[in-house]
């Protein structure tokens, strides 16, 4: 071979490596973009203040998560509230809590005692404050069908068809 080649030989190499380097590095570094966390609410920072203080005396954290936080102790298999405010509306949510017999409502497929209680002794105030902050618990679009199979599954404990649907809407 003559020194000629050999230097081409030694470019085309080096060249090879960089290309490779490259492509490995755009490889490792190619991750998918983080959507973030889809739940947010719209409530003022007073409703906010008054439903966590009811929900907290309530605890209604004993059978729901929301805000992806839950009790240790929770067994109830109940829906997660996070994004409810996207399945229901705000009517819907004073009508359950102020119902004697929520069951009516929402069938339940647990037993009695992890079954969603009634809130309808509560001050009518409260009821309002607990329905406004649920219609407030949004999802966003790109995980609204994943909110819904979630709640479908916890409520009837059937796999999701995303033609039927979980009580009324
Ligand atoms: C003893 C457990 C328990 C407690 C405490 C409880 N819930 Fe529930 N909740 C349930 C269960 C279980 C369901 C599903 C329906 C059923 O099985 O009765 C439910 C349903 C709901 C729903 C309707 C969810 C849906 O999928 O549409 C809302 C909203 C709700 N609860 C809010 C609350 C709020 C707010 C509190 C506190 C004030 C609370 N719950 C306290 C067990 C509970």
């Amino acid at each position: 071979m003559r020194k000629g080649e050999k230097v081409i030989i030694g470019i085309l190499v080096a060249l090879g490596l960089i290309l490779m380097t490259q492509r490995a590095w755009q490889i490792a570094t190619e991750t998918e973009e983080d959507p973030g966390i889809p739940f947010y609410t719209t409530a003022s920072t007073e409703v906010s203040n008054n439903a966590a203080a009811l929900m907290r005396q309530l605890k209604c954290r004993e059978c729901h998560t929301i805000w992806a936080v839950r009790d240790l102790t929770q067994k109830v298999p109940a829906p997660a509230l996070d994004g409810i405010g996207s399945l229901r509306g705000e009517a819907w949510f004073y009508d359950y809590f102020s119902a004697s017999d929520p069951q009516t409502i929402l069938p339940s497929r647990l037993k009695a005692q992890y079954q969603m209680p009634s809130y309808a002794h509560l001050p009518e105030d409260d009821r309002k404050t607990l329905a406004a902050y649920m219609a407030s618990l949004k999802v966003e679009d790109w995980y609204l069908e994943e909110t819904r199979k979630a709640e479908f599954e916890k409520l009837t404990g059937k796999p999701y068809k995303p033609e039927e649907k979980a009580g009324e809407l």
